[in-house]
């Protein structure tokens, strides 16, 4: 069985990815510096069978340790600033983090026999679509966002470590992730907790902008499908197919809660707003044989329900 390095292991989706892995059998290190986004509580069920590193990804001398250390066959590279809202307030996280550490990982992997290094790009690179349309791997890329900018950068560095060096990078780029344990700040548990709470539900503009949206579970089962059997130098767009205006998101979510439409406040626009993302993941599907489990009626109910178990954890975060 392969050894995996997990960065960002602590996070929403890298969380998902150890504990699937975990069950699946990999022998795994994580690598985190637990910023605000990141908690190993997310890692409790995988207690006692990973090794996990409080490390920043841009302190190359102990990343370095780590390899040495841990000597990875594959490395899936999660750790990021993820929040779009952040990266327009203050930029120079993100290219730090995003872009600088994409960098650093990728010059230490190329020092050490590594037979595989997926990099977790995002459906954002692309830029925004209007009504119609779909983003192909082929898609020029076309970021809005500092945060979006930066993973373009990240994700065209590892396609030119690929193209120089030879390093065995495949790059991932899932759409919108919705789920347990995702920090409070994304949409999906910023209406239930506002809605639970009898707030007002804050939603952009007139909430027309349509994400896809993919269940946790299916984009870290979507990367081990390609860690197992992507192809070095390829791209993989990962998404549901499932699209949905912001709003409905939002009314949905108000329904299950058994709560009134009366709680949404429009608000004014994100600035750079994307308008809409559609992937087109029909290599993943062709080539690799994945395809999405949870629809997002089963998915946002199963979502639902965690946040309402999982009130605690959740008001530890708001107050961070
Ligand atoms: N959430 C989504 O909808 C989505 C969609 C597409 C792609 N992605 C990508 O997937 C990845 C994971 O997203 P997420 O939603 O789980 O993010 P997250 O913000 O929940 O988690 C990020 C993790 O990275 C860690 N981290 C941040 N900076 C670090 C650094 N300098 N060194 C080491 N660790 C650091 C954090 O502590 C945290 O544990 C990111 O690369 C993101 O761009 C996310």
């Amino acid at each position: 069985m392969r050894k995996l390095l997990a960065t960002g292991g602590a996070g929403f989706i890298g969380s998902e990815f150890v504990r699937q892995g975990v069950e699946r059998g990999y022998e795994i290190a994580v690598i985190d510096k637990l910023s605000y986004a990141g908690d190993t509580e997310r890692l409790k069920n995988a207690e006692g069978k990973i090794t996990f590193y409080k490390i920043d990804v841009t302190d190359r001398e102990s990343v370095g340790e780590v390899f040495r250390k841990e000597k990875p066959d594959i490395v899936v590279h999660w750790a990021a600033e993820s929040h779009v809202d952040r990266s327009i307030q203050d930029a120079s996280p993100f290219l730090d983090t995003n872009i600088k550490g994409t960098q650093a990982l990728l010059d230490i992997a190329r020092q050490h026999e590594i037979k595989g290094f997926i990099n977790i790009s995002t459906d954002e690179v692309y830029g925004d679509l209007e009504e119609e349309g779909q983003f192909y791997e082929t898609t020029p890329l076309n970021p809005s966002s500092p945060y979006s900018v930066s993973k373009a950068s990240a994700d065209m560095l590892g396609r030119a470590y690929h193209r120089t060096y030879g390093l065995p990078v495949i790059t991932i780029r899932p759409s919108n992730n919705y789920g347990p344990w995702q920090y409070p700040e994304k949409l999906i548990p910023v209406v239930i907790l506002k809605a639970l709470n009898n707030q007002k539900v804050p939603v952009y503009a007139k909430g027309e902008n349509v994400r896809e949206w993919l269940f946790v579970s299916d984009c870290a089962e979507a990367v081990f499908e390609a860690v197992e059997k992507g192809r070095a130098g390829e791209i993989y767009n990962v998404g549901s197919g499932e699209e949905k205006r912001n709003i409905d998101v939002v009314k949905t979510i108000l329904k299950i809660l058994g709560k009134t439409e009366d709680l949404i406040e429009f608000v004014k626009d994100r600035l750079g707003h994307d308008f809409r993302y559609s992937l087109n993941s029909d290599r993943i599907r062709r080539e690799i044989g994945w395809k999405p489990k949870v629809q997002f009626s089963e998915g946002i109910e199963k979502t639902v329900k965690w946040y309402l178990d999982n009130v605690e954890w959740v008001k530890r975060k708001i107050y961070v």
